[in-house]
C-alpha cells in the first residue's frame, strides 16, 4: 500500500504535505514525491525515505497552497525515482497521486501508445494520468467528467488524488478498494489514506466510499458523486483521534510504544464490554446475531500474518469454551479454493487495518455464500469494518509499527469476550468459571504491566542472541500461536530467520537443525501440558540447544534445565497468550535495535498489504 496526501485552501501547502508524509510512511517507504501548483506544476520525487525527499526538496521554492504528496510501496515498477510518485500528464497539465494497482493497465497503455503517448516510468499510475488526458482531449470535457470516465474504464482498486496546472482551486479525489479520508475545515480541505495527517487541523471528516469520488473547491464548497454521476449527500464525522495517539511520546520507536500501550488498549477493548460483579458480558455486534451465532454449523476464522495468528487462539478458546466447530483460513487460500460455505456458517474476519486484500476478498467470497460475517477491526470506518454485517472494534488505536502488537492483544482480547458471550449463551460454561475468568480478564492489564518491567532482563538475553542466524519457537495449545507470532516478529524486524512450531512436532523434524547454535524460545506456562513441556526442553537440551523458557513466576523446575528463563505472572491458561506474548515483542524488538534494523519500517513490508 502507499500513503496518499492532499491539501487545498490558504495555508503553505509544503508543511502540510511533508508532515502528512511522515505520518503515513508505516505505509510504505520505498520512495516519497510531492507535487505543488504554483503558476507551474512543480513535481520533486525521490527514492528513498521521506527524509530523502526533504533532502532533496531543501532548497527549492515549494511557496503555493495547494499540492499532493506520495509515499510508495512498489507494485508496478522498481522503487526509483522515475516511478516514484507523483506522475505527469504528457501534457505536463495534470499530474496524480495513486494507492492501488490498475490491473487493466497494460492493454490501455499499448492503446495509449498507438495515440503517440510515450512512458517515464513502469507505473500502472502514469497510464491512469494518461488516459485522464486523452479522454479530456477527445470528448472536451470538464477534468471531473474525464476522472469519471477513465475511472469506469479501469479495473483494480485505488486511492486518487488528481491536480491540474490549469485550475488552482480544485483537487478531485476518488477511491475504490483503497481508503480516502477528506478532512473538512474553513474553507480549506485536506484529503489522505488515513486521519493521521488531518487530526491537528480539522475533525470533521467524511470518510469516501468505494466508487465515489470527492470534487473539493479553494472556495470551501464540496461535492461528492458516486461513478455513476450521482451527487450523494456527505456524511460528516468527528474524529476520535488524538495527535498523541499518533506520535513516538518519548519512545524511541513506535512499536516499542505500542508494546507498552498493551496494558491500556487492553483495558479499552474491554471496558463497557463485561462486569465480573456482575457476570456479564456483552458485545454489541454479537449480541444483535447471538441466536445465529449460537446455532451456526461452524465458525471460520479468516485473516493474514499476525491477526491469523490471533485466530488461531480464537480457535482454541471458542472450541474449549463455546463447544464450536472452529476452522482457521489464511484469506489468501480460502478465497481462491472454493471453499464449502453457506448460511448456516459464521466467518469472524480479523484484520487491524481493516483493508488487507485478500481478507475482503475472503470476505466478499463468504458474503456471496450468506454467510454471517463479523469483523474485528481496529480502524474505525475501514473497508472490512464496513462490509461486514457485525462486528467489534478492538480499540486499540492507531498503529504505526509495521510489525503488529497492541493490535494483536486486543484481537485476542476481543476473541475472549467473543468466546465466553457464546459460551454463557449456549450454557457451555459454568457460571462460578465464567466469574473467575472476568476476573481475571480484569486484572490483566495490570499481569502485562508485570511483565512489560521484564524488558531489562529481556533486554540482556538479546544481546547474547542477537548474532544468532536462526531461532526456533516453540509452544503447546495456546502458546502455539504465540510461538508463531514470536518467530514471526524476530523475521519481519531483525531479518533473522526463525521458526514457530507445536512443541511437540519438533520431534518430526525441526530437531535435526538444534546444536549449540541454535536458541529455543519454550513457551513453558502452560498448566495442562507442563510435564510435557520439559520433556520437549530436556530433548533441546540433550542435543545442545540454547533454551529460553518463559515461565510462571515462580517455576523452579524449568530453571534447572534451561539456559534462562523469563518468569511471567501465572493467569489463567485461557488468557496467557496476553502475558506470555509481551517478552516475545520485547525480544524481537532489541534484536532489531542491536543490529542496527529499522524497527518501524522493515524493508520490503507495508503495514497493511492491499494488493494480492
Ligand atoms: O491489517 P491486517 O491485520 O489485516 O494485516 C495482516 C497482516 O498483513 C499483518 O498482521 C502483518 O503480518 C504484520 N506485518 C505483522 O506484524
Amino acid at each position: 500500500m502507499c500513503g496518499i496526501v492532499g491539501y487545498i485552501g490558504n495555508r503553505e501547502v509544503f508543511p502540510i504535505l511533508l508532515k502528512g508524509l511522515k505520518r503515513l510512511e508505516y505505509r510504505g517507504y520505498d520512495s516519497a514525491g510531492i507535487a505543488i501548483l504554483n503558476g507551474d506544476l512543480h513535481v520533486y520525487k525521490k527514492a528513498g525515505k521521506v527524509s530523502d525527499l526533504e533532502k532533496h526538496i531543501a532548497d527549492s521554492d515549494v511557496t503555493s497552497t495547494i499540492g499532493i504528496g506520495h509515499t510508495r510501496w512498489a507494485t508496478h515498477g522498481a522503487p526509483n525515482d522515475e516511478n516514484a510518485h507523483p506522475h505527469l500528464s504528457q501534457s505536463g497539465n495534470l499530474t496524480i497521486i495513486h494507492n492501488g494497482i490498475i490491473e487493466n493497465y497494460a492493454s490501455i497503455k499499448t492503446e495509449l501508445k498507438g495515440r503517440g503517448y510515450t512512458f517515464h516510468s513502469d507505473t500502472d499510475t502514469e497510464v491512469l494520468i494518461n488516459l485522464i488526458e486523452e479522454i479530456k482531449k477527445q470528448e472536451k470535457c470538464t477534468l471531473e467528467d474525464a476522472v469519471r470516465i477513465a475511472l469506469n474504464q479501469v479495473i483494480g482498486a485505488y486511492a486518487i488524488v488528481v491536480m491540474d496546472k490549469n485550475n488552482p482551486n480544485q483537487l478531485i479525489a476518488a477511491r475504490k478498494g483503497s481508503p480516502l479520508v477528506l478532512g473538512i475545515g474553513e474553507k480549506e480541505f485536506f484529503i489522505a489514506s488515513d486521519a493521521s495527517p488531518i487530526v491537528e487541523y480539522t475533525k470533521n471528516v467524511v470518510y469516501l466510499d468505494d466508487q465515489e469520488y470527492a470534487v473539493i473547491n479553494r472556495t470551501g464548497d464540496f461535492y461528492i458523486k458516486t461513478l455513476g454521476n450521482v451527487e450523494k449527500s456527505p456524511a460528516i464525522q468527528k474524529l476520535e483521534m488524538s495527535i498523541e495517539a499518533i506520535e513516538k511520546g518519548g519512545f524511541e520507536h513506535f512499536m516499542l510504544k505500542e508494546i507498552y500501550e498493551q496494558p491500556k488498549v487492553i483495558a479499552d477493548s474491554l471496558r463497557g464490554r463485561m462486569s465480573a460483579v456482575e457476570g456479564w458480558i456483552k458485545l454489541g455486534g454479537l449480541d444483535e446475531y447471538i441466536n445465529r451465532i449460537n446455532n451456526a454449523h461452524r465458525i471460520i476464522i479468516t485473516a493474514c500474518g499476525t491477526s491469523w495468528h490471533s485466530g488461531l487462539i480464537g480457535e482454541y478458546l471458542i472450541e474449549e469454551l463455546a463447544r464450536v466447530n472452529v476452522e482457521v483460513e489464511y484469506a489468501s487460500e480460502f478465497r481462491y479454493r472454493n471453499p464449502i460455505i453457506n448460511s448456516s456458517d459464521v466467518v469472524l474476519a480479523i484484520s487491524q487495518s481493516g483493508e488487507t486484500a485478500d481478507t475482503l476478498a475472503a470476505i466478499e467470497l463468504a458474503k456471496e455464500r450468506q454467510a454471517l460475517i463479523y469483523g474485528i477491526c481496529n480502524v474505525i470506518g475501514s473497508s472490512i469494518a464496513r462490509v461486514s454485517h457485525a462486528g467489534s472494534y478492538t480499540h486499540a488505536g492507531p498503529e504505526i509499527g509495521v510489525a503488529s502488537t497492541k493490535a494483536f492483544s486486543t484481537q485476542v482480547s476481543i476473541l475472549i469476550l467473543i468466546a465466553l458471550q457464546i459460551a454463557k449463551h449456549k450454557g457451555t460454561i459454568a457460571n462460578s468459571k465464567l466469574r473467575e475468568i472476568l476476573y481475571e480478564l480484569e486484572n490483566i492489564p495490570k499481569k502485562v504491566e508485570k511483565a512489560l518491567a521484564l524488558d531489562e532482563q529481556v533486554k540482556e538475553i538479546a544481546a547474547i542472541y542477537k548474532d544468532a542466524p536462526n531461532f526456533l519457537y516453540l509452544g503447546r495449545g495456546l502458546n502455539f500461536p504465540v510461538a508463531l507470532e514470536g518467530a514471526l516478529k524476530l523475521k519481519e524486524i531483525s531479518y533473522i530467520h526463525a521458526e514457530g512450531y507445536p512443541a511437540a512436532e519438533m520431534k518430526h523434524g525441526p530437531i535435526a537443525l538444534i546444536d549449540e547454535a541454535m536458541p529455543v524460545v519454550f513457551l513453558a506456562t502452560n498448566q495442562s501440558a507442563y510435564e510435557k513441556i520439559i520433556s520437549n526442553i530436556q530433548e533441546v537440551k540433550a542435543r545442545k540447544g540454547k533454551v529460553i523458557a518463559i515461565v510462571n513466576e515462580g517455576d523452579t523446575e524449568i530453571k534447572e534445565i534451561a539456559d534462562h528463563v523469563i518468569e511471567v505472572p501465572a493467569t489463567e491458561e485461557i488468557l496467557s497468550p496476553l502475558v506470555t506474548i509481551v517478552p516475545l515483542q520485547l525480544l524481537s524488538y532489541h534484536i532489531a535495535v542491536m543490529r542496527g534494523a529499522n524497527v518501524d519500517q522493515p524493508r520490503n513490508l507495508a503495514k497493511s498489504v492491499t494488493v494480492e
